[in-house]
């Protein structure tokens, strides 16, 4: 007998079907057992008699199912009236993660187990839905996925948070930070390019939205200002969450996230200078923000900010000076409500003195940047682009509290298992 996943239960009303998956919960009321089974798609509720199950079932037995697909009398739910019940294996001791509540870093020692858990499966299938939407996004678009290297001799974004790795007999290799650098080379072959990969902080920051190795989307635009690389990442904000409320009603169900609060994330977001921003929140405006007011400037929105036109000093070498201050740069974060900075993005100086000039005065290795240099000496074009942290867009959309949650295994400063 063919079996039939649990997604698909309505299509086989009143019909005999057979499923394979896992008992995730039970309970027993006289002669019922009413099992919540789940296989991977979803879960279900199963109704059998007691002498079907067998002695000693355990949480998370695995099992196959022969039963009757029949309508709950009042919800829009389906379930299964067993026929047989047959198990592949009874757990060889009780499940360690129970009903009840378990401090995080027992549910992380767990991580392997903890996967299986309805919230974090509906995390995972949403984070699926991201990143399809990204790709589709910029194959609609005309992009071209060009892979950046994970092993660069140079830093992207600063040298204080590079993982080293000794390489042969050439000394250090770093691994990458973000694949812009490669994209910035691509784009003059290609006109509108993106990556999506691992990427990697050694960022001694033990916080809700900070992992060691997460995966970044970076986009690059030829001829794009920025302006118009804005309009990209709002384009694509829209996109993903579009694509989010059709595919993962369900999972926002069980993550209680509000829907009504992402159907309104429509374009246009908001925009608001550094500067502006800084004297709303009473900040030092020569500076960056602190993790506290960037969180409050983000949550006195109901959509995304664009906050624009960083003081240089506080941002990456390659980005490009704003001809009206010269003491600040062509960027913008992207600010999402609840959570703060999900992209970052700027216009790149294109010239090549200019760059020459940043790279000596940050003290970066003339020599290992040269060929990030070449770019600007042989036809240079105004071009700009943007970075999407993966996770802090599942954790955005998704409302979880931490970003270890985000991703399958998270790598934080304190944890490398399992
Ligand atoms: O703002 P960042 O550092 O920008 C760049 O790396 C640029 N080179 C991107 C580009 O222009 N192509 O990082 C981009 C995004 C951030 O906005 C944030 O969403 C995410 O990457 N991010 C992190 N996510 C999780 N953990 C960390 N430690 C992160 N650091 C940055
Ligand atoms: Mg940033």
């Amino acid at each position: 007998m063919d079996y039939i996943l649990s997604k698909d239960l309505k299509a086989h009303l009143n019909k005999e079907v057979l499923l394979k998956g896992w008992v995730y919960n039970f309970r027993s009321s006289g002669k019922l057992f009413f099992l919540q089974f789940r296989d991977g798609y979803g879960t279900l509720q199963a109704i059998a008699n007691k002498d079907q199950v067998p002695e000693g079932l355990k949480l998370e037995t695995s099992c196959e199912i022969v039963g009757t697909v029949s309508k709950h009398p009042k919800k829009e739910e389906y379930e299964l009236h067993v026929k047989e019940f047959k198990v592949i294996q009874i757990p060889k001791q009780d499940y360690p993660i129970s009903k009840k509540d378990h401090g995080p870093e027992f549910l992380l020692d767990n991580r392997h187990l903890w996967l299986r858990s309805s919230k974090q499966w509906a995390v995972m299938r949403v984070r699926d839905t991201i990143i399809r939407a990204v790709y589709d996004f910029f194959h609609e678009q005309g992009f071209i996925k060009i892979d950046s290297p994970i092993l660069t001799p140079n830093a992207c974004e600063g040298t204080t948070t590079l993982f080293p790795v000794e390489y042969f007999d050439l000394g250090k290799a770093y691994l990458s930070q973000s694949g812009q650098l490669y994209l910035e080379a691509a784009v003059m072959s290609l006109g509108k390019v993106y990556d999506f990969g691992p990427v990697f902080r050694a960022e001694k920051s033990k916080t809700r939205k900070h992992l060691t190795e997460f995966w970044m989307m970076d986009a690059e635009m030829a001829f794009y200002e920025h302006k118009e690389n804005m309009k990209v990442q709002e384009d694509m904000v829209c996109y993903i969450i579009k694509k989010v409320l059709a595919e993962n009603k369900i999972e926002l169900n069980i993550l209680e996230r509000k829907i009504e609060d992402l159907e309104k994330i429509k374009a246009p977001f908001y925009h608001i200078d550094h500067k502006k921003a800084c004297e709303k929140l009473g900040a030092d405006p020569s500076d960056d923000f602190g993790a506290e007011d960037e969180l409050k400037l983000a949550n006195s929105y109901d959509k995304p900010v664009f906050v624009e036109k960083y003081p240089a000093k506080v941002k990456a070498f390659y980005m490009k000076r704003d001809p009206q201050d010269e003491s600040r740069v062509l960027c913008n974060d992207l600010l999402a409500p609840g959570l703060g900075e999900i992209i970052g993005g700027s216009q790149r100086e294109d010239d090549y003195d200019k760059l020459l000039a940043r790279i000596k005065e940050q003290n970066l290795p003339e020599k290992d940047f040269q060929w990030y240099l070449d770019l600007r000496q042989y036809g240079s074009v105004p071009h700009a682009g943007f970075g999407l942290g993966l996770e802090r867009c599942v954790q955005w959309l998704t409302g979880i509290a931490h970003i270890r949650e985000s991703i399958p295994f998270p790598r934080l400063i304190n944890r490398l298992k399992p």
